[in-house]
């Protein structure tokens, strides 16, 4: 394993105890109804995952990146950016068949980023994959 990847799962695991599930309050906006700031930190060319470290009907947030990889289909993985379209938190990791953002309990898609459940008003951003064998990489 490389080091990145142990890395990579030490941070999902990491995450995972932690509790990322839970709100990053940190994160959050404001109520002042001012737009949020959604764009990932994700570089161009960055190696992001390996398509074993998120299953189907699954999401993976990767909190430095600011973004969630999804396989909502065997085969099918989808990016778009973890930063909830209502108030800025980041969106969770789920087994559940949908994206949740647990501030205030909205619901996105797995399939397109698009809102399942208010709040939140606006889909979440697409971010551009390139899947080549197990490596999933930001185009
Ligand atoms: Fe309010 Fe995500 S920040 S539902």
């Amino acid at each position: 394993m490389s080091k990145q990847g142990l890395n990579r799962r030490q941070a999902l695991s990491g995450a995972a105890a932690a509790g990322i599930g839970v709100p990053l309050l940190a994160a959050c906006g404001s109520d002042t109804g001012e737009a949020v700031d959604t764009k990932p930190k994700a570089e161009s060319g960055q190696l992001l995952a390996s398509t074993d470290d998120v299953g189907v009907g699954s999401c993976v947030v990767f909190p430095k990146e600011q973004v969630v990889l999804a396989q909502p289909a065997e085969g099918t993985f989808t990016c778009f950016s973890a930063v909830c379209t209502h108030q800025g938190c980041l969106v969770s990791t789920s087994s559940s068949g949908e994206i949740p953002c647990t501030c205030h309990g909205s619901y996105f898609s797995l399939e397109d980023g698009s809102v399942l459940k208010g709040p939140a008003t606006k889909a979440l951003s697409k971010v551009e994959i390139e899947v080549d064998g197990d490596r999933i990489t930001v185009v």
